[in-house]
């Protein structure tokens, strides 16, 4: 009476063996597929940290804009974006790298763009200004100032990373 409880009728032992045979090969095909999806997500965003902008000696006192590329990976879109950035040298001789970007609506912000407001940066969308060295000037829309661009000299060439929102902004 034990020996027949446990006896695998032929119905069960063919149920048995091919539901597993058959969950094996489902899972041989769909972990393939599962991963193609999952993998880039899952991956760290790729992506170039710091760019090559210009030489050192070509930056003056004067701001001026540098374009340059960046490569950004998202998910399964790989591009090159261009980026732009306000470059020139203190009176401390430092190197300050802005971003162009105003921080109201997000026009782009030129030097002297207002003839009236000299050495400032203007956006001429709605009349944002920014002294030289990026900070908003009070009463114009831009309640922050320009963020500042992440960067690092390396034989002579200035290279930039992202662009920061500035402390305290
Ligand atoms: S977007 Fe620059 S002032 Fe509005």
């Amino acid at each position: 009476m034990s020996e027949k409880k446990h006896r695998v009728s032929r119905r069960q032992f063919l149920n048995y063996t091919l539901t597993g045979v058959g969950g094996f090969m489902a899972a041989g095909m769909l972990m393939p597929m599962v991963r193609f999806a999952l993998d880039p997500v899952l991956r760290p965003t790729a992506g170039q940290d710091l760019v090559a902008v210009t030489q050192v000696k070509d930056i003056t006192n004067e701001p001026q804009r540098f374009d340059f590329k960046v490569k950004v990976v998202d998910a399964w879109h790989e591009a090159d974006e261009p980026r732009s950035a306000w470059v020139y040298k203190n009176d401390k001789g430092e190197i300050v790298a802005l971003s162009p970007v105003c921080k109201h609506l997000g026009c782009t912000v030129n030097w002297n763009g207002d003839k009236k407001k000299p050495n400032h940066f203007y956006c001429p969308c709605h009349g944002g200004l920014y002294t030289k060295d990026g900070k908003n000037v009070p009463g114009t829309p831009p309640v922050k100032g320009l963020d500042i661009y992440v960067q690092k000299v390396k034989d002579g060439t200035l290279y930039l990373g992202k662009a920061k929102p500035r402390e305290g902004a």
